[in-house]
């Protein structure tokens, strides 16, 4: 049978504000339309896995809250397995979202239960964990968890993708153990210590390298529109450039990608193909409102896969 893909990560409600335009500090704009939907970084890099056909468990924590029995039953609706998501007092995590029609985003996260995910959770689930054929986290857990898991997963030679979001720099202890280190462009330039700032097209191969230097052994490079870069610890160094679509909302992009990716790494497909398959998941995803609720699923991606070929073989 094969293995399964384990995430251990956040599960958040989203609580989304369309607008005109994104407020700066200090101004009040009016919202167009409000909607809630399933996120986190972590269940929606599960739902993502899941849609496309991957056999995917969540470690993860909610509040005993109405949010928290949405939040499970929209990974149990996706197939994600929840026996290791615990429900502890207090609220579950909520993302408070604003989107513009352009489908950029800005994002605040309260972690709530989310902060209650500790290594002794991981020491609670370590059967599923040591059985895993890929492990997924995400920094929005505390980071002492991740930390813990990263030794587990290098003392077992589980393969693990870290998606450093939100951005914080992270020690090189921790990079050491990461296989997949899958940054988008404000968290490459906090990982390397240069602040918050966009990549330019120029720094992409020396920032990959420098984040290489750091100690991670392969990192894909997430730069929205632009596609991603994917760097191995092979030598290779490639550009993959974005299908192109009509973007509505970009959230949940990253978790698309990661997602899939695991699934594609995990049907044995390359490196290069395995991030060639994710971006058209993610692709799909930016064309869709919300972060669970953008998941495609095997067929979709197939059909979108078909269409962009046969739109190609036309031009
Ligand atoms: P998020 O934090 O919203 O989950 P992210 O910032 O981690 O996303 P991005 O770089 O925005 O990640 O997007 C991840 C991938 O999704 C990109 O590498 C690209 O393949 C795809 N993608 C993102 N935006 C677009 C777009 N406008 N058009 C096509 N593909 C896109
Ligand atoms: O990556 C997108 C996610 O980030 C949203 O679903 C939100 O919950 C925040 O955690």
């Amino acid at each position: 049978m094969a293995k399964r893909i384990v995430v251990v990560g956040s599960i958040n409600l989203d609580l989304v504000a369309a607008t005109q335009r994104i407020p700066i500090a200090g101004e009040t704009v009016a919202g167009l339309s409000f909607r809630t939907f399933p996120g986190g970084k972590g269940a929606n890099q599960a739902v993502a896995a899941a849609r496309v056909g991957g056999a995917v468990s969540m470690v993860g924590k909610l509040g005993a809250d109405a949010f928290g029995v949405q939040l499970r039953e929209s990974l149990e609706e996706s197939n994600v397995n929840t026996e290791a998501v615990e429900v502890v007092p207090g609220s579950s995590g909520v993302a408070l979202i604003t989107t513009d029609p352009k489908g950029q985003n800005a994002i605040t996260v309260v972690a709530g239960a989310n902060a209650q995910l500790f290594p002794t959770d991981i020491d609670a689930n370590i059967d599923l964990i040591r059985s895993a054929g890929i492990l997924l986290t995400q920094l929005e857990i505390p980071l002492a968890t991740v930390d813990y898991l990263a030794a587990i997963a290098a003392q077992e030679r589980i393969p693990l993708v870290l998606d450093p979001a939100p951005a914080r720099f992270l020690p090189p202890s921790l990079l050491k153990s990461v296989e997949w280190l899958t940054p988008n462009e404000t968290e490459t330039c906090i990982l390397l210590g240069r602040g918050p700032q966009e990549l330019s097209e120029n720094l992409t191969e020396d920032a990959a390298n420098a984040l290489l230097d750091c100690g991670s052994r392969n990192v894909i490079l997430k730069l929205g529109e632009r596609g991603c870069y994917v760097a191995l610890s092979d030598g290779t160094r490639q550009l993959l450039p974005a299908y192109s679509v009509k973007a509505v909302d970009t959230t949940a992009a990253g978790d698309a990608f990661n997602g899939a990716f695991a699934v594609a790494l995990m049907n044995g497909l390359e490196p290069l193909e395995s991030a060639s398959w994710a971006s058209a998941v993610a692709a799909i995803s930016v064309t869709r409102p919300g972060a669970q609720a953008s998941m495609p699923t095997a067929s979709e991606v197939d059909r979108f896969l078909e269409e962009s070929r046969s739109a190609k073989s036309t031009q």
